[in-house]
């Protein structure tokens, strides 16, 4: 299959074009990778992925949704040196994505209110005293530009072999894009071409920052799946200005954290487990009283934004990974056919770590997830994983 064929995204060379996408691990205690977080990925490229994606890096201390994810700094680069080693030693190649969390937390900061383009409603902060965001100055546009930058800078310097800027799923970029949410009237808003000048700042000066030969990524969105979110009209304009920008390969996703979060996965709804890991007595209630209600259902199926990224194949030449419920053999080679270069995996490489050398020496045709999302919820417990894996309750 053309997917497990080796590729080069500028100086990377990587042994196929199956990517692991970025699952947060809850693998940093106080911010710091662990072991455990470098078994993890090295045992995804034992299990023959091309590139792993380490995920969620904030670019700056404002930009975590949770307290223990990493912040890129000097700091981190040497920590992160035995996971890119593990991984490369066993023929893989890891990503680091790098993102800004904007009004998507619940983590207080000392100069006010989580950044945002503007000043909107954040009704996952709002039982822990930050209903509100605030809107960031030019000052601090700038600085979260050069965050993005250094944090790239130095994602090359640790040995990752492409960092993949989350611009999706209503971060920082994404909350940039959103027309509901960017309500500037300044360059930094307004039409698609202001809502995307941040985007592209961090684009240009990403670049600037890690040279010619370093391959940048980036996540975006088909859709956000509220109103008032980007459309597709908007998201293949998107892809053209990000083409245009010198991004390297797109991954198409989809999906607002804050509002239709499971718009982004499909499947299983795990309110239950989300009930029992939240820490806040208030959050849990309401957890339990609202949850039903406002956590939307949206059934799994098969390459579920496979239409959607369609419509992006069509309009753009560079390199599109697609993901979103790609579960077996079958549509891996529908996405090849489709003109996809990559594709990009979560759940079934949660499920399955060693997939690709399993589908490759024909051992088997589709991964055991059944899209329940427990990992979800579960991430920030002890570490993601697969729930079938645990042993039966007694
Ligand atoms: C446990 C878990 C954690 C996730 N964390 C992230 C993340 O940190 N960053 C991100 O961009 N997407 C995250 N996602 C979304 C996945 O990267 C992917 O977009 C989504 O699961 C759909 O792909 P799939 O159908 O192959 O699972 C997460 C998904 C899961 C299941």
């Amino acid at each position: 299959m053309k997917l497990f064929t080796p590729v080069r995204l500028r100086a990377a060379a990587l042994r196929n074009r199956v990517i692991k996408s970025a699952t947060f691990e809850g693998m940093s205690p106080g911010g710091a990778p662990s072991p455990a977080l470098t078994e993890h990925h090295r045992r995804l490229a034992a299990g023959g992925v091309g590139l792993t994606t380490v995920a969620y890096c904030a670019v700056e201390p404002g930009g975590r949704s949770f307290a223990e994810q990493m912040v890129m700094s000097p700091a981190l680069v040497d920590a992160l040196r035995p996971l890119t080693a593990a991984v490369a030693a066993e023929g893989g190649a890891a990503a680091l994505q790098l993102t800004h969390c904007g009004f998507f937390t619940k983590l207080g900061r000392d100069d006010g209110r989580p950044r945002a383009p503007s000043r909107v409603f954040n009704a996952y902060g709002a039982l822990s005293g930050i209903p509100l965001s605030q809107a960031m100055s030019e000052a601090e546009i700038a600085a979260t530009v050069a965050a993005f930058a250094e944090a790239a800078a130095l994602a090359k310097d640790a040995g990752f072999a492409a960092v993949e800027l989350h611009m999706g799923h209503g971060y920082l970029l994404s909350q940039f894009l959103t027309p509901a949410i960017n309500r500037r009237r300044d360059r930094w808003g307004g039409s698609l071409e202001g809502r995307l000048r941040m985007p592209l700042a961090v684009v240009a000066a990403a670049r600037a920052a890690v040279g010619g030969d370093f391959p940048l990524i980036a996540k975006i969105n088909l859709r956000d799946g509220f109103r008032g979110g980007l459309e597709i009209a908007e998201a293949i304009a998107v892809a053209r200005a990000l083409e245009g920008a010198g991004v390297d390969l797109l991954v198409l996703s989809g999906g607002y954290t804050s509002k239709t979060p499971f718009f982004l996965l499909r499947g299983g709804r795990p309110l239950r487990d989300m009930v029992a890991v939240e820490t806040s007595r208030a959050q849990r209630m309401a957890l339990r009283l609202f949850g039903p209600l406002y956590v939307k259902r949206y059934p799994f199926t098969e390459m579920f934004l496979r239409d959607l990224a369609l419509e992006v194949r069509a309009a753009v030449k560079m390199p599109l990974a697609l993901l979103g419920g790609l579960v077996s053999r079958a549509n891996l080679e529908q996405a090849a056919a489709d003109g996809f270069d990559f594709v990009a995996l979560a759940r079934a490489l949660i499920a399955d770590p060693d997939l690709v050398v399993r589908m490759e020496r024909g051992e088997i045709e589709r991964t055991r997830c059944d899209a329940c999302n427990r990992c979800v919820a579960l991430m920030d417990d002890g570490g993601v994983r697969c729930v079938l894996d645990d042993p039966p309750a007694a």
